[in-house]
């Protein structure tokens, strides 16, 4: 078998006229679980970035009375803090500005021409700035962007641009949809990217004439700005000079995306792959939208933008995380709201795990002097045996909430163990040998838990991973790691603040 290319996750490159939200944050947050758990397994890339080009950024740049250039370099730090804040850790940030994008942007596109998919023509149609997309007259809804979240109006577009020969992938789209129902999850996006597979393609414009804001084409003309970014997935791996080997290591990867750009993905950028002779991504996956209690999608044009700073700045960002990834299925959209994080927080972080870290080591100390026991024959032992790979399995197939329901039997299978073996009890009776056991599996267990945690909660499952006493960070091959009776006897714990303290809403 050809080797296996390392794992790769990308979050879509976001538009730097935006504002970060808590959409954003969320599609890059899961993306940073799911690197930090292919890394426990081996060599792991994430690539994020900003979508600089277009007709709409063109325009705020004048509007804010700067050039383009200017008014991009001026937006671009605030995208690079967003994924930072949330300890989310990304390899690469591609910026569609920088001339390692514009290179593997031309490379592309001559290759295409090569393949005799390009060719000039004349796009009489709609266009809505907002959204950057091309729409027929007959998907117009009252003469308006057909997208329910946009709705705004269209502008009447007559320019002569290179057209890409999309109906030649019609059938080839179809033969990959048909033959790998998971290169595109969940079900509902395939079922719809099916219908316009099935309804038939038609050719579609990849450059635009009408203003210059984006790669030059030779000849005049810049390249449509959803074909520029497309593109970023592999410019941010160096694709085509590869002059550190990363495109031939990690491509094809799996993008994360949201909903409403599934067309993109999986019909517009495989053909065009297909086309270049360059290998398709190995997944797609489209999950939900946060919504406020209202059921509007949340999004800076639409007022509602929910602060993901200032949520951070309340329940910290492992609180935030663990709420994004617990609350809802990946692929379903999910309401969020203050009250539902301080329920969380309290409840499923302070109650169950916090408080679980807490009693143990204080346990630990009052009998046996924070050291922890020899190991014994324990009976959490068996229970946990296939925890590790239904997780990593869970977590692969974008399962991020079925992983983490795993993960809460074993805190709730240790929480139990002290109810019902009430080791003040055992202390008092002096049944040390029980007790023995017992103490070592709340820290055993305790130390997998701080390092299945770790994607999730990079920075709480440290602390635990501290408190028990060990150095470095859970960051560790869970081969290795997670092997029950590793913690070694002997091992001082280190009790500290508790994990989670309660948090009250705010006095009426
Ligand atoms: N620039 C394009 C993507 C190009 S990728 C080659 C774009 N940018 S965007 O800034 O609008 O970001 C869109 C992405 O942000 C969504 O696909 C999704 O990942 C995330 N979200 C934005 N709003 C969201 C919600 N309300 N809920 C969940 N995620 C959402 O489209």
């Amino acid at each position: 078998m050809p080797p296996q290319p390392a794992f790769y996750v990308t979050t879509p490159i976001y538009y730097i006229s935006g504002t970060p939200h808590i959409g954003h944050a969320y599609t890059s947050i899961a993306a940073d679980v799911l690197a930090r758990t292919a890394r426990a397994h081996g060599p792991a890339r994430a690539l994020t970035g900003t979508d600089e080009h277009g007709q709409k950024v063109a325009n705020a740049a004048a509007a804010a009375e700067m050039t383009p250039q200017q008014y991009v370099d001026s937006l671009a730090p605030t995208w690079r803090e967003l994924a930072p804040a949330f300890d989310a850790k990304f390899d690469d940030f591609v910026r569609t500005t920088e001339p390692r994008h514009q290179r593997a942007c031309l490379a592309l596109f001559e290759r295409m021409r090569e393949a005799g998919d390009v060719y000039e023509g004349v796009y009489e149609g709609w266009y809505c700035t907002h959204d950057e997309t091309f729409w027929p007259e007959a998907k117009l809804v009252d003469g308006r962007c057909p997208n329910p979240e946009c709705r705004r109006p269209v502008q009447w577009l007559s320019e002569k641009n290179w057209f890409f020969k999309l109906s030649k992938y019609n059938q080839p789209l179809l033969d990959l949809f048909r033959g790998d129902p998971d290169f595109l999850r969940p079900q509902s996006r395939y079922n719809e990217m099916m219908a316009i597979l099935e309804e038939g393609l038609e050719d579609f414009s990849i450059s635009r004439s009408s203003f210059d804001w984006g790669i030059p084409l030779p000849g005049g003309g810049v390249l449509y700005v959803w074909y520029d970014a497309l593109i970023s997935y592999i410019s941010g791996l160096g694709w085509p000079d590869d002059p550190d080997g990363l495109y031939a290591g990690f491509w094809p990867g799996m993008h994360l995306i949201g909903k409403e750009i599934a067309r993109f993905h999986t019909i517009i950028w495989p053909a065009m792959l297909m086309s270049a002779g360059l290998p398709i991504p190995k997944r797609v996956f489209a999950h939900g939208w946060i919504t406020s209690d209202s059921g509007t999608k949340i999004g800076k044009s639409l007022g509602n933008a929910m602060d993901p700073f200032a949520m951070k700045a309340e329940f910290g960002a492992d609180s935030l995380r663990y709420f994004l990834m617990r609350e809802a299925p990946f692929g379903s959209d999910f309401s969020i709201s203050m009250e539902k994080l301080r329920q969380r927080h309290n409840s499923d972080l302070g109650n169950d795990l916090g408080n679980l870290l807490r009693r143990s080591l204080a346990m630990l100390q009052q009998y046996r002097n924070g050291l922890v026991p020899q190991p014994t024959e324990g009976r959490v032992q068996e229970r946990v045996a296939d925890l590790p790979a239904l997780v990593n399995e869970h977590v692969m197939c974008l399962r991020f909430r079925e992983a983490l329901d795993e993960i809460w039997n074993l805190v709730t299978l240790l929480n139990r163990a002290i109810d019902e073996q009430k080791p003040w009890e055992l202390y008092k009776h002096g049944r040390g040998v029980e007790l023995d056991a017992l103490l070592y599996d709340l820290c055993e267990g305790l130390r997998w838990l701080s390092l299945l945690l770790f994607p999730y909660m990079p920075s709480k499952a440290t602390e635990i991973w501290h408190q028990l006493g060990l150095e470095g960070t859970p960051e560790l091959p869970w081969d290795e790691e997670l092997v029950w009776g590793r913690l070694a006897a002997g091992t001082q714990t280190n009790p500290g603040a508790p994990l989670f303290p309660r948090i009250d809403p705010p006095a009426a």
